[in-house]
């Protein structure tokens, strides 16, 4: 695949975009389309350039804008291409609502994650009407700045959206109640406490990599009777875990919402 261009380059086009830069794509095989000055600015720092419809033959379109916008910036591509393959990152809508625009759409959905700027992408794929070479190469794509899960039922990126997309701010929520408790642990050092959350996590990750089993690394650091457990009974007490499934049922929820809406 040579030329690509994002419809829409705000937060998850960016972070694809570096995400790509960062492991070698062209700067000069990436396109976009956008309205926002702000976001205009920032795409050209990254060294590439708005599409121009003329000019530019493009292979794959990568719909990125709000849900809200996502049925106009659509066919604003159906008025530049005739036959163009799409790859929508837009939340919740179904790729039937795309194909009832035209005929000759080839359409299908990736559900990718703002850590794709750093390679660690987790990004969900459907394929609707993409020839097999076509889906090969977007797989390709994604592999480039992260994992990829193939799903077979267009319904399950509504979990996947709820989960993956917007998982990593779950963490970051999370993180700010650390973050309050540390600022004040290290009389607001703010460039420390960020040294010492990025150790936290990455030392999670590293865990969870290497030892796999969560049971089993929730027990090597809780003793009988320590500050662990202290902790741990607290957040049962509270039923913490519930709340958390609840947060993440409530997202799930609001993709198919959103599917019906727009
Ligand atoms: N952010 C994430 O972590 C994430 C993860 C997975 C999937 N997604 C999905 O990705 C999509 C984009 O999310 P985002 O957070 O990147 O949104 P965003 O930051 O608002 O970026 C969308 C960009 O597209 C522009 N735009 C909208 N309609 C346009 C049009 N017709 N012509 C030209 N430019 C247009 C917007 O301009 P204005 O600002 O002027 O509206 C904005 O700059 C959403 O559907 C979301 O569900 C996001």
């Amino acid at each position: 695949m040579k030329n690509i261009a994002f419809f829409g380059g705000g937060n998850i086009a960016q972070s694809i975009i570096k995400g790509l830069i960062n492991s070698g794509y062209c700067t000069k095989n990436i396109f976009f389309v956008d309205r926002n000055s702000n976001n205009q600015k920032a795409l050209k720092k990254l060294g590439i350039k708005k599409l121009s419809g003329a000019k530019h033959k493009i292979d794959i379109y990568i719909l990125a804008v709000k849900p809200k916008d996502a049925t106009a910036a659509f066919q604003t591509i159906l008025k530049k291409d005739t036959k163009p393959k799409i790859v929508s990152l837009v939340a919740g809508l179904k790729t039937k609502r795309y194909k009832s625009f035209g005929k000759n759409i080839e359409i299908m959905r990736a559900m990718p994650n703002t850590s794709s700027k750093y390679g660690l992408g987790i990004t969900a794929i459907y394929n609707s009407s993409f020839k097999q070479r076509d889906l090969s190469r977007v797989i390709k794509l994604f592999e480039k700045i992260g994992i990829i899960i193939t799903v077979k039922k267009e319904n399950k990126l509504d979990a996947f959206t709820g989960m993956i997309g917007s998982g990593p701010a779950y963490f970051f929520y999370l993180l700010k109640s650390y973050e309050k408790r540390l600022l004040e642990l290290c009389n607001g050092n703010k460039k420390k406490v960020n040294e010492i959350i990025v150790n936290l996590i990455k030392g999670v990750g590293a865990s969870v990599e290497n030892d796999k089993d969560l049971d089993k690394l929730i027990s090597a650091v809780a003793s009988k009777k320590g500050t662990t457990e202290a902790g741990l009974k607290s957040f049962k007490e509270n039923k913490l875990k519930k709340v958390f499934e609840k947060g993440l049922k409530a997202a799930i929820k609001r993709s198919g919402e959103i599917s019906n809406e727009y």
